[in-house]
């Protein structure tokens, strides 16, 4: 086809239903970028497909129009809406599974969210990252990193952050003190980690925009099961961001932003013993849970799948 581009712009004007498709790409083939020129190409094709599957109607894309306008009105350097609704619609993690494809064994990644915050304050093996305001019981996380074949992985730098029992991230709650429950802590020579930190919850994302509106008349709720974010990067291994989930959690079946793999769930033991507390220099009760990353070969920079709803 697109004998209408061959034979110059007054060809045009025969465009159709059947091939005005072929005539758009046609005019990008220009495009100097090879993969922008891809991507668009793509798009449209879809775009176009998606409108005769549906037999679009032009109040139907009047609306699609506003959605996004409002979507765009709400979004700003802190609120990052469009991607709210790619992780409402599972393209997120579509793309992250895509792009962190894991051999057997190699701990699983996951959604980052919009609240990560980089330059968390370092903290010690046994610290804890409650600084103030959280509520909540004591939490011990622990276990090991290690590579694909058992070896412990010195010197892996965990990235941690999560909220307080209110739900919130400290950079959207004025109460809690700053980097409250974020720290980077370090790997020992046998590969351990071990941090204090309080039992986390489940949170809502945000619903006061166009993407909430969206999730509810879709029948959704809009929360997502307590977890805690990592980071975990090492010399000589990928970098790999992902969430650790609280078993039995009520919605792990059903988070908002599907970012749940049945590998990343741990079980946080409840221990009412005041001594085993003494021992990690919390009170009782407090809750233990051990999860063990496994990381594979690689070059270290971080790819973070980035999502979104908040602030950075
Ligand atoms: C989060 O886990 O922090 C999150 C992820 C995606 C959207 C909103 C929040
Ligand atoms: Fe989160």
């Amino acid at each position: 086809m697109p004998h209408a581009v061959e034979n110059g712009e007054e060809t045009m004007r025969d465009l159709t239903e059947e091939n005005v498709t072929e005539a758009v790409l046609d005019k990008i083939q220009g495009m100097g970028d090879a993969r922008t020129k891809e991507l668009l190409g793509a798009a449209i094709r879809h775009a176009h497909a998606f409108a005769r599957e549906v037999q679009l109607t032009p109040e139907e894309l009047y609306q699609a129009a506003m959605f996004f306008t409002e979507i765009g009105k709400i979004s700003d350097e802190r609120r990052h809406e469009f991607l709210l609704l790619s992780d409402t619609l599972g393209l997120t993690i579509l793309v992250d599974a895509m792009q962190n494809r894991k051999p057997p064994g190699a701990t699983e990644s996951s959604v980052l969210g919009p609240f990560y915050r980089a330059e968390a304050p370092e903290v010690k093996s046994g610290d804890s990252i409650d600084r103030g305001n959280t509520g909540g019981d004591p939490a011990i996380v622990h276990g090991t990193v290690k590579d694909l074949d058992g070896k412990p992985i010195a010197g892996a730098v965990l990235d941690i952050w999560q909220t307080a029992q209110n739900g919130f991230y400290e950079n959207m709650d004025p109460d809690q003190p700053d980097m409250n429950l974020r720290g980077r802590l370090t790997s020992d020579e046998d590969g351990a980690y071990s941090f204090v930190t309080v039992l986390p919850c489940s949170y809502p994302i945000p619903d006061d925009g166009p993407v909430g509106r969206l999730l509810y008349a879709s029948g959704r709720h809009i929360m997502r099961p307590a977890h805690i974010h990592f980071i975990l990067s090492a010399e000589g291994f990928k970098t790999v961001t992902t969430e650790i989930f609280a078993e039995g959690d009520e919605y792990l079946d059903s988070d908002a932003v599907f970012g749940v793999k049945d590998s990343l769930v741990a079980e946080f033991v409840k221990n009412d013993s005041a001594a085993d507390a003494e021992s990690y220099g919390v009170t009782a009760p407090f809750h233990l849970m051990r999860y063990d990353f496994v990381l594979e070969p690689g070059e270290g920079p971080a790819k973070p799948s980035f999502s979104a709803g908040g602030s950075a």
